[in-house]
């Protein structure tokens, strides 16, 4: 074939390279606008498995690259004073210029042609006289941008600047260095990559940068300053940038993150960063080039496929690999552009929140790491978590949680689950059992499902209720059997189904209205939840106020079976729910409009609970942070700010779901996919938070906590088919002061047996 590849970066070399080992016969010309030795950058940091991938591919440029590399262990976080190292962590590097001139050599011996300073444009016919075209030509790729809307790009420019400068200062550790200024907090992330010489990555708030007046600095003059800003850092080193003799570049950058939504139009095929781009935070970007490179010459070399198929295959192997980087990528850009919220961390709470920033790395990752440290952070969190009383080493997830004079026992919830199958609102053997099993499984926080305060309020004709005495004395004996049998604290979680009441039990068909006896619904606003569901009646005055009152009945009730906590349930597009959304709620008085008006309702119904339930026990709300609309529903903005005044009202804990306010919700759904929702209340409001969520793993638990994302972690789904969630996740972590019910000791040291029995022999696989 014969090839062209646009630009000289690593996609572009490592392309040619990767073709030419697999078939000499392949004609390849690669163009790059600078002259040889002239490029943007200093350092790439590389992983191990990218190392394998390259030996195997092309081992004669491996031995050279890996002969050259710099490596390095450990993190030092420097911030507020304090350094906070952890170890263990691995890193190899090596300066992007050596790295281009070992693949430019390597190029030339197999026979590619290079031609420097050629300035390539997209216009130029010659280009059709080639087979392909590599568009390996960066971030700004001229190629890509001539094609818009043949490659569906989609390029989205993150809010903070940086400036990739480079030192002779060499950095033990990978090092960030935070500094407050009265300009707010800038940072730097450097690292060495040769023997005399680091990175120096220097970022900052747009705000920030704009008050510092970089905006008007020239590049001398900014990094003049920057050298000022980490003096100490640098020990008498100067800071220096390469980009003065670049073509299209710039000192101050705003990160683009780039997406395609096809990597191939006619002859030209997208690769490395103009397909794609990773934030340089997680330090993947020449990783995803190389990797891309060695993927596609071997599609394009494999016998019997054609062009077309090859690149299917392409596509679909590369595109899961580059999304989930992505995914990452997007989470560790975001910590960074939200930095604020994390400021009222302590320094080793503030290094771990950084160090699981892109959910890549774990609690449990950072243990194998470095045990000590990791310890040393499990020591911290329980210390808080007991008034200075432990000086344990525990896993997060099992320390205590003070909510007014409530102590649970650890931070697991069972998040409450409508079982549909109540009769008249009573619940029965059913959810006597099903609870009960819940408590005796270790949680130290059992919910109800969502019990409804009248008839009318109900979802379903399953739902239970809270609306006479029956309920009282059905609910007071599953109390008493969870108080008696285990040290799980139990909360009844209070709601009225508003608009999406009347309908079908769980499994017959979820929000579908009964084919028979359906009663009326009554909402914020005429706005059905869908075009099946009933038209629900505006609440008048005299409707709040029954209503107001019913919850305040029920939470009456609910002390006398003995509850220890109440939840208000204010989520979902239920009845409060749908004064909050503004989706369905259209009101034109004082309770529709802007949030505060939305909001004044549901405070109302909240406040007159409270005043209803005693002062030395917890109440929560549950709300959906998001309506998962964009800016037409709650934002999470907005999700602050009603976390904060449920807060004023003298809610303890805010319990973040959310969703399903909108029959045309789009939610992003993955891993702990509302935990980014509770990490913002809790830390921007400053309120208590419960995450939830496809949280499945005590592993994902640990993070959540360690990393002040939430107070509280429940679990739903996993707690249906695992009642002993928490018992198995004791034994897995081979934690022993987890409360057993005395029946089952037996099996649960057993449990801890095999478990750790399994465990050795992995990791003797492994060694
Ligand atoms: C601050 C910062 C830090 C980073 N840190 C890391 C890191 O630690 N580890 C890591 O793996 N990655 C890192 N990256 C990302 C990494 O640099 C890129 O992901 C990687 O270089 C992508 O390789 P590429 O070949 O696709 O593009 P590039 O390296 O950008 O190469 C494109 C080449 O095309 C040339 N070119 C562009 N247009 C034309 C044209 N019209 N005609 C001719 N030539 C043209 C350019 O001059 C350039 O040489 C970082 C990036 C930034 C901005
Ligand atoms: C069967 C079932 C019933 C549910 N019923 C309720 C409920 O009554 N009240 C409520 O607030 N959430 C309810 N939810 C939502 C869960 O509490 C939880 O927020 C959601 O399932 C996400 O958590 P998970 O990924 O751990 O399942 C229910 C979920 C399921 C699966």
């Amino acid at each position: 074939m014969k090839i062209a590849c646009i630009g000289a970066g690593p996609a572009g070399l490592y392309f040619a390279i990767s073709m030419k080992l697999r078939d000499p016969g392949h004609e390849i010309e690669v163009f790059e606008r600078n002259p040889p030795g002239v490029t943007f950058g200093w350092g790439v940091v590389f992983s191990d498995l990218t190392v394998d991938n390259i030996s195997r591919n092309d081992p004669v440029s491996a031995k050279t690259i890996t002969g050259e590399f710099a490596h390095w262990d450990d993190i030092d976080v420097h911030y507020r004073g304090q350094c906070i190292t952890s170890g263990g962590h691995g890193f190899i590097g090596i300066g992007r210029k050596r790295l281009l001139e070992i693949l430019q050599d390597r190029a030339r011996k197999l026979g590619v042609t290079l031609h420097f300073e050629a300035e390539c444009d997209p216009a130029d016919p010659k280009w059709r006289g080639y087979d392909l075209v590599i568009a390996s030509d960066g971030a700004n790729s001229r190629f890509r941008d001539a094609a818009p809307d043949a490659f569906g790009v989609d390029v989205d420019v993150r809010r903070n600047k940086f400036v990739w400068l480079g030192t002779s200062k060499v950095f033990d550790a990978f090092t960030f260095a935070f500094e407050e200024t009265e300009h707010g907090w800038i940072w730097a992330h450097a690292y060495r990559f040769a023997p005399d010489c680091s990175t120096f990555i220097v970022e900052c708030s747009e705000e920030t940068w704009a008050k510092f007046g970089f905006d008007r600095m020239s590049q001398d003059e900014s990094i003049a300053a920057c050298e000022k800003l980490f003096a100490k850092y640098l020990d008498g080193h100067s800071l220096q940038s390469n980009s003065t003799h670049l073509v299209g570049s710039a000192a101050w950058l705003n990160f683009r993150r780039i997406k395609c939504e096809r990597w191939a139009s006619g002859n030209v095929i997208l690769l490395g960063d103009a397909a794609h781009t990773a934030h340089f935070s997680i330090g993947s970007g020449t990783k995803l080039a190389l990797e891309d490179a060695i993927k596609l010459a071997e599609v394009l070399n494999r016998d019997g496929l054609s062009l077309e198929a090859a690149m299917d295959e392409y596509v679909a192997e590369r595109n899961l690999e580059v999304l989930k980087l992505q995914n990452s990528a997007r989470n560790s850009t975001e910590w960074f552009e939200t930095l604020e919220r994390y400021l009222h961390f302590e320094p080793l709470q503030f290094a771990y929140s950084l160090l699981t920033r892109s959910q890549r790395i774990s609690h449990e990752n950072l243990r194998l790491r470095d045990r000590e440290w990791l310890e040393g952070v499990e020591r911290w969190f329980w210390k808080r978590a007991t008034d200075g009383r432990s000086n344990t080493t525990a896993p997060p997830m099992f320390a205590p949680l003070k909510l007014r004079e409530m102590e649970v026992e650890n931070r697991i919830t069972v998040s409450p689950m409508a079982m549909y199958s109540a009769l008249d609102g009573v619940p029965n053997d059913f959810h006597f059992v099903h609870l009960g099993e819940r408590a005796l499984g270790g949680a130290g926080l059992v919910f109800t499902e969502m019990t409804c305060v009248s008839p009318g309020g109900r979802i379903s004709p399953g739902c239970t209720g809270m609306w006479n005495a029956d309920h009282v004395a059905a609910w007071k004996r599953i109390v008493d059997f969870v108080h008696a049998n285990s040290k799980a604290k139990i909360c009844l979680q209070l709601g009225h189904s508003g608009p999406k009441g009347s309908t079908k039990l769980g499994w017959e068909g979820n929000d579908v209205p009964l084919d028979e006896g359906n009663w009326p619904v009554m909402a914020a606003s005429d706005v059905p939840w869908s075009p099946a569901n009933q038209v629900p009646r505006p609440m008048t005055r005299a409707d709040m106020d029954a209503v107001r009152d019913e919850f305040v009945a029920a939470v009456r009730m609910g002390l006398e079976a003995g509850f220890d906590m109440i939840e208000l349930h204010a989520a979902h597009g239920y009845l409060l729910s749908s004064f909050i959304t503004p989706l369905q709620n259209r009101r034109t008085d004082e309770y529709g409009g802007s949030l505060e008006k939305r909001l004044r309702y549901p405070l109302e119904v909240f406040a007159a609970m409270r005043a209803a339930w005693p002062k030395d026990r917890p109440m929560s709300v549950r709300i959906s942070a998001t309506d998962w609309a964009g800016e037409d529903g709650v934002t999470p903005e907005e999700a602050v700010a009603i976390g904060e005044a449920f807060a004023r009202e003298g809610a303890d804990l805010i319990d973040v779901s959310a969703g399903q306010t909108w029959a045309d919700q789009q939610p992003v759904y993955g891993r702990m996919f509302q935990t980014p929702f509770s990490d913002k209340i809790r830390n921007e409001g400053r309120v208590a938070t419960m995450a939830v969520g496809n949280i499945y793993e005590p592993d994902h638990a640990n993070s959540i906590l360690a990393a002040g994302r939430a107070d509280l972690v429940a679990l739903a789904r996993p707690h249906l088919v695992d009642p002993f969630w928490t018992l198995r996740a004791a034994a897995q972590l081979d934690y022993r002061d987890v409360h057993v019910p005395p029946q089952y000791l037996n099996g649960m040291s057993q449990l801890a047996r095999n478990l750790k029995r399994e465990a050795e022999a992995a990791a003797a696989l492994r060694v």
